[in-house]
């Protein structure tokens, strides 16, 4: 079975969050449930570059779309295969691919992607030779538009599946660009992609799509509700019966604490002893004392009001103040008011807070192997893909009752710990007074150093890999593309 996914992201080409880390991990997920997937991505610079390694599958094609000319390059880069849309005009710029260095959104984002939503139903409809995908994965608002062109595509198209990573994210642009969009005015209504007066992206993909997949099952109920919908709730509700929660998985050979370049003092998932020399390396390199027996928490986020590290420093102050040893690193870039929280923070707890206010894989990674708790204080939450990695790595999540957190963590209560199941702790309602408290809880557990490393254990022996959620997936797949059944059975 055939699958196009339409993605603005892909690890390691170009990441800013988990959208990457999925759309980079589905391929090889994937493929032993019997499904190829081609990833259709534009050419941004990173992505221009890793061209310089790549096998070439077939000639460029050249195609008006949108009003531009553009190059389609199909072309394999370590074992995945993409359509590269080549479009120096809209994609070949520095910053992220949403953003200019200053972090505003680029005034072309509509264009930007409607071009890569158009390209994808081209694709879809027989546009390379021998290639005809039998169903098309968009993922998140930027791929939302692709279900809308095929929906206005005369014959047979695949069927879509849309899956909503973020539901904040909606991708809306004004009325005016429908033309520019080659948009059909008859979708432009409520029964279509108009959401509130604007073309809505997200609204076209959840709308017109075939299936709807949320990111975790806890989330796709979430989202039928007025707290966590964000206005789509209604839509979502009438298409319930469309609508299932697939769990992320980790790319398992990306994090793997035994084979990971990153960190100073690789080790098996389980072994608790190592990390703590890896702890006393990452406490150097961030200035922090190097007392072992010091609660060293670890956060590697977006810094986004979605994230609620805004409720972590509040509470900061309160918990230095505590009478027990306590340290913190936050590795995360995003809005200015939440870095300056932090900045403060480091400059008024020296020794104790630090942070790195930029993206790094890398000090992700050793944040990962290095701390001893992995905070996720997050008021909504799809999936959240650090509390997995924080499992893998004998890190114990502490983490918000919210979305895919509540989905993968069990709290380490009374019950959960004489049963021997607990994994990490949840908390809720989600404020500076709640995470004070949950703070107490863990630092007491932190001390019985039994409990912990039963914490830590049962962590690792998670299966947080791609294996079961891709056989979801593979289902699914073969569920809506019923002559691909068939031929099987
Ligand atoms: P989201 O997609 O909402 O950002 P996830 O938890 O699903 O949240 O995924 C976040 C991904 O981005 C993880 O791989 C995490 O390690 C990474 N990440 C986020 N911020 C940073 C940062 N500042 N430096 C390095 N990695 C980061
Ligand atoms: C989003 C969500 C996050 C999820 C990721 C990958 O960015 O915020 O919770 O893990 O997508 O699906």
């Amino acid at each position: 079975l055939d699958v196009l996914s339409v993605a603005s992201e892909f690890f390691p080409l170009v990441k800013t969050g988990g959208l990457g880390d999925v759309t980079g991990a589905l391929p090889a997920a994937l493929a032993p449930q019997g499904v190829r997937v081609r990833t259709v991505l534009p050419g941004y610079p990173s992505v221009m570059n890793a061209l310089k390694w790549a096998h070439y599958e077939q000639e460029k094609i050249e195609i008006q779309e949108l009003g531009h000319t553009v190059h389609i390059i199909q072309a394999s880069i370590e074992h995945n295969y993409f359509f590269i849309i080549d479009c120096p005009e809209l994609y070949l710029r520095s910053g992220s691919p949403y953003t200019a260095g200053n972090g505003k959104s680029w005034d072309d984002n509509g264009l930007r992607f409607a071009l890569l939503s158009r390209v994808a139903a081209r694709l879809a409809c027989g546009l390379v030779a021998d290639y005809q995908p039998d169903l098309v994965l968009a993922h998140d608002w930027p791929a939302g538009l692709t279900a809308a062109y095929l929906h206005f595509t005369p014959g047979m198209t695949p069927p879509v599946v849309q899956t909503i990573h973020n539901i904040a994210f909606q991708g809306r642009f004004g009325a005016d660009q429908l033309s520019s969009f080659e948009l059909p005015v008859e979708g432009f209504s409520q029964n279509g992609f108009e959401f509130h007066g604007d073309i809505g992206f997200l609204k076209a993909g959840l709308y017109y799509a075939r299936w709807l997949i949320a990111v975790s099952p806890n989330y796709a109920e979430e989202i039928q509700t007025a707290e966590f919908g964000m206005g789509l709730e209604g839509l979502l509700h009438s298409r319930s019966a469309n609508l299932s929660g697939i769990l992320n998985g980790v790319d398992t050979d990306v994090w793997n604490p035994e084979t990971d370049p990153d960190i100073h003092f690789p080790y098996k998932p389980g072994n608790v002893w190592t990390r703590r020399s890896n702890k006393a390396a990452f406490q150097a390199e961030f200035g922090l004392a190097q007392n072992p027996d010091a609660l060293l928490i670890g956060v590697v986020s977006r810094l986004t009001d979605q994230k609620g590290i805004d409720l972590l420093a509040e509470a900061m102050p309160v918990l230095m103040r505590q009478n027990y040893a306590l340290q913190c690193v936050v590795v995360g870039g995003g809005e200015l008011h939440i870095e300056r929280q932090l900045g403060h923070l480091a400059r008024r707890f020296p020794g104790r807070f630090a942070c790195t206010l930029r993206y790094s894989e890398s000090l992700g990674h050793r944040a990962q192997a290095s701390a001893d708790v992995i905070f996720v204080p997050s008021r909504f939450e799809p999936c959240g893909l650090t509390q997995l990695y924080a499992m893998r790595y004998g890190a114990v999540p502490v983490v918000s009752k919210v979305g895919g957190l509540a989905d993968t963590i069990i709290d380490a209560n009374a019950a959960a710990l004489s049963a021997g199941c607990a994994t990490g702790f949840v908390f809720s309602p989600n404020d500076a007074t709640a995470i004070i408290n949950v703070m107490q809880r863990v630092y007491k557990v932190f001390c019985d150093k039994a409990l912990w490393t039963l914490l830590q254990r049962n962590g690792a022996q998670q299966d947080v890999s791609w294996q079961r959620p891709a056989a979801l997936y593979g289902a699914l797949f073969k569920r809506l593309v019923p002559s691909h059944h068939s031929n099987q059975a």
